[in-house]
């Protein structure tokens, strides 16, 4: 009996892996459009497809990042300028995009910008810190995705969206958790209705990886900023005991991530290349082997488990 259903396991991964490995026909043909390449997994990714010969379309925030990208990739790959919370800016990069692309339309759509700060407890924050955060990692993808849609439909091509595994367990206050569970929600509902067009919508759920996002400096002046500004009420409750364990947690933030950013751009291009893509990938052991099989864990046992992790206000009972 073991037996039997050690040899089925065996036989389903074994098929599984054969057709992962299918690779999409006339890669130089297809045209892929990345947001936020001018660092982190965006700059990565347009340089790993670059190499493998696709047509990278790739928009960076900043004009100094663009050059920077044009300088180490080869002549097909061209850049655009482009914040996705502006509306104006959206719509001139999908004309942009258009004129490339013709007939063939967009094979591929990587809404990879995105933000982290200002990050913190939710009481240390205001309504418009949220916004900032929401405008660029959720309203920003949605509004590029539905600007680039027909282009990608045209072409029967793929959506892939970056979220993270705040978007499936989320332990930090502000927008950022918020905004990564609404980038799942919209890929859900997004998944279900493109494949009437067959068109593929897949998630990547990274851990933590050593980026402009994740930076500790960032993270440690954002903190300092909203505890000055913070009321009394909220000081005296949270305490200067508290203050001190959260800037020494954010110090280490760097010590916690990965350096090796592949494993999510080797995510990004199997999505886009694979002819059976998977709807979602996740990268990183902490990833894989915590927090995502910890978001299947009862609420109370969740809570539990990140209660004993976490650092506790000086006024907690
Ligand atoms: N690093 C991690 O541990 C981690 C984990 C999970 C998920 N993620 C997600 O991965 C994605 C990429 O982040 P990253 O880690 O590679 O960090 P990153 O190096 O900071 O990359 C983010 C990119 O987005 C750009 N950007 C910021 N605001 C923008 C706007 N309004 N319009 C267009 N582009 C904008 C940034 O441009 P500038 O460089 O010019 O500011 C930068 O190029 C993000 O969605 C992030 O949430 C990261």
């Amino acid at each position: 009996m073991w037996l039997y259903l050690v040899a089925l396991v065996g036989l389903w991964t074994l098929l599984r892996l054969i057709r992962e490995r299918q690779v999409v026909s006339h890669l130089q043909d297809k045209h892929v459009f990345i947001t936020g390449c001018d660092s982190g997994f965006g700059n990565l990714l347009a340089r790993q497809l670059d190499r493998r010969g696709m047509r990278v379309l790739a928009a960076c925030l900043t004009e100094k990042g663009a050059e920077e990208l044009r300088n180490k990739t080869s002549d097909r790959l061209e850049t655009v300028i482009l914040d996705v919370t502006k509306t104006e800016s959206i719509v001139a990069a999908t004309q942009w995009v258009k004129e490339r692309v013709g007939n063939r339309g967009l094979w591929g759509l990587v809404n990879n910008a995105g933000i982290a700060i200002p990050s913190g407890p939710n009481e240390w924050l205001n309504k418009e810190d949220f916004a900032k955060i929401l405008d660029v990692n959720l309203l920003g993808v949605i509004e590029v995705t539905l600007s680039m849609l027909p282009l990608v439909r045209k072409a029967r091509g793929r959506v892939v969206n970056v979220s993270s595994i705040l978007g499936r367990v989320c332990f930090t206050g502000g927008g950022y958790g918020i905004s990564k569970y609404g980038v799942e929600a919209f890929s859900d509902s997004l998944r279900r209705e493109l494949s009437y067009f067959g068109v593929k919508v897949a998630i990547i759920e990274p851990g933590f990886f050593r980026t402009a996002v994740s930076s500790s400096d960032t993270h440690l002046c954002s903190a300092k900023i909203l505890w000055d500004r913070a009321s009394s009420e909220v000081k005296e409750a949270y305490g200067e005991k508290f203050l001190a364990s959260h800037l020494t947690s954010l110090k280490s933030l760097d010590r916690k991530c990965k350096e090796d950013l592949s494993l999510v751009t080797d995510c990004m291009e199997h999505a886009l290349t694979s002819c059976h893509p998977r709807t979602r990938y996740s990268a990183g052991w902490e990833a894989k082997l915590f927090f995502i099989p910890m978001s299947y864990l009862p609420t109370c046992l969740a809570d539990a488990i990140l209660y004993g992790a976490s650092v506790k206000p000086d006024k907690a009972l």
